[in-house]
């Protein structure tokens, strides 16, 4: 192999192997979850749409039940100009005729034909020819008329009523994709054209699904830099709502179904641009994402730790380990010790970690081993989590909390630590100090 071709190959190789390892944890997470993709964006490439029907297939494999509810804009406006149709618009709402449901009818069913050519594309790495995947449609969704809105009837412009639950999960656990269209029929056998996001939304509720994803053209990233906003928890999002509505007003009505979404069970909410192919991919594999995410549940929590954080401890404790800033752990040590721990967990990862070990005779606790990931550093998270143990400690009704240290004495003088010279160490503690490291002993009254 020529020297650039061998440089070539290791640089892949390295780089495959980074991603599978950045990405197992969320491959283990997602087995069996269900995400509810909502796509209702003009103008998609061609190569994008193929692109990411290999990436929800990809998502099918590997045990993600997946749910599409596609709006077809573009061929929808195309039958409309056809017919030289006009819709009109009411505060929002729009008034949809006959002829209306007529264009979208065919517009659907052009673009599920479409579909379903994509997903059963059958080139030789395609990850569908390995899953065997089929995309099922059918009548799920009941709908009711939206009714008369100031006045003014909207005949067939409709909302859900009814989500047939069952019959979809059935599907999923075949391991097929359902496929809706905005469309949806009543009990007395009428057609109602419905709001695809709504739609989507309604379908996540119903189905308490794990994701959301919104695919929308309605945010423009380079107009609208979202950094700002790229996690949202629904507490802060409540509590923020004026500025991030005022600021993001592209994004109202999807952080409106958002927020429904979050209180009705949702777990994730993600709104994608899909400005760049692979979009999907890269926000739900990535810590950083790409677009805006909504969480039910607070982001960065602290939670005891259990039997399956203890390699994700070990590979924080690592560096510092081998720096000579911690005293060697063992495996066996953290597992022994497992329910003295706590870890900062960032949507299932795990980025800090702490221990706390109380001496019930001298009612003293000890604080040890408390990490923050570097890239987590000097954003705060230490003090949280020093204060989230200090409190645990103070729910055990010890007079004093102290650490070991030799790296970090000024970053605890900084949160109340002192020395004290007349403080002896709990008696079982002794043993276990190692004389060579010559770790300062601080304190902390409580
Ligand atoms: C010590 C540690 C937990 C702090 O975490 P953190 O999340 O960066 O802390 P915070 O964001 O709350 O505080 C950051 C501040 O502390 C300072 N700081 C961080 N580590 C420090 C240290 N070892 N000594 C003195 N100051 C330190 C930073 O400079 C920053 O100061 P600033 O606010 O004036 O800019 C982290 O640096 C770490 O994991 N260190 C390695 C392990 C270790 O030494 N643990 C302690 C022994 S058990």
């Amino acid at each position: 192999m020529a020297d650039f071709d061998k440089e070539y190959h290791e640089e892949t190789i390295n780089s495959t192997v980074d991603w599978l390892r950045n990405a197992a944890p969320y491959i283990y997470l997602f087995r069996n979850k269900i995400f509810i993709v909502s796509i209702s964006k003009r103008n998609f490439p061609p190569s994008t749409l193929s692109n990411l029907i290999q990436d929800l297939s990809f998502l099918c494999c590997i045990g993600v039940k997946i749910v599409i509810v596609f709006d077809p804009k573009d061929l929808f406006e195309k039958e409309l100009k056809i017919r030289n149709q006009t819709i009109t618009e009411i505060n929002g709402h729009n008034i949809i005729d006959e002829i209306t449901v007529e264009c979208m009818k065919i517009a659907s069913g052009i673009m599920r034909f479409n579909l379903e050519a994509l997903f059963s594309t059958s080139v030789t790495d395609a990850p569908i020819t390995l899953s065997d995947v089929k995309i099922v449609s059918g009548n799920f969704v009941n709908a009711k008329p939206r009714g008369i809105y100031r006045g003014v009837d909207l005949v067939k412009n409709g909302v859900v009523r009814k989500i047939d639950t069952k019959s979809i999960k059935t599907e999923l656990e075949k391991n097929s994709i359902v496929l809706f269209s905005p469309i949806g029929y009543s009990a007395t056998g009428e057609t109602f054209l419905l709001d695809s996001e709504e739609l989507a939304t309604e379908i996540g509720i119903s189905m308490s699904a794990d994701k959301l994803i919104f695919i929308t053209d309605t945010l423009d990233v380079s107009q609208y830099p979202i950094s700002e906003i790229n996690e949202l928890s629904r507490d802060h999002l409540e509590s923020n709502a004026g500025a991030i509505k005022t600021k993001f007003f592209v994004l109202n009505k999807l952080l409106k179904l958002s927020e429904r979404a979050c209180d009705k069970n949702v777990g994730r909410i993600h709104i994608l641009p899909y400005e760049k192919d692979g979009e999907i991919l890269i926000e739900l594999f990535t810590r950083q994402g790409v677009g805006v995410m909504v969480a039910r549940d607070q982001l960065r929590n602290i939670r005891p730790a259990g039997p399956q954080d203890i390699n994700s401890i070990l590979d924080l404790i690592k560096p510092i380990e081998s720096s000579g800033t911690l005293t060697k752990r063992s495996r066996v040590d953290i597992e022994r010790d497992i329910v003295n721990y706590y870890v900062l967990d960032h949507d299932s990862q795990i980025y800090g970690c702490a221990c706390l070990n109380t001496y019930s005779e001298e009612k003293v606790s000890e604080i040890s081993c408390l990490i923050v990931h570097s890239k987590y550093q000097n954003t705060g998270e230490g003090k949280r989590l020093l204060e989230f143990i200090i409190d645990k400690a103070k729910e055990q009704h010890v007079k004093n909390v102290f650490v070991l240290t030799t790296q970090a004495e000024h970053w605890f003088l900084e949160h109340g630590f002192v020395r004290d010279p007349t403080f002896t160490l709990p008696v079982d503690k002794m043993p276990n100090v190692s004389e060579g490291r010559n770790s300062l002993v601080l304190i902390k009254k409580l």
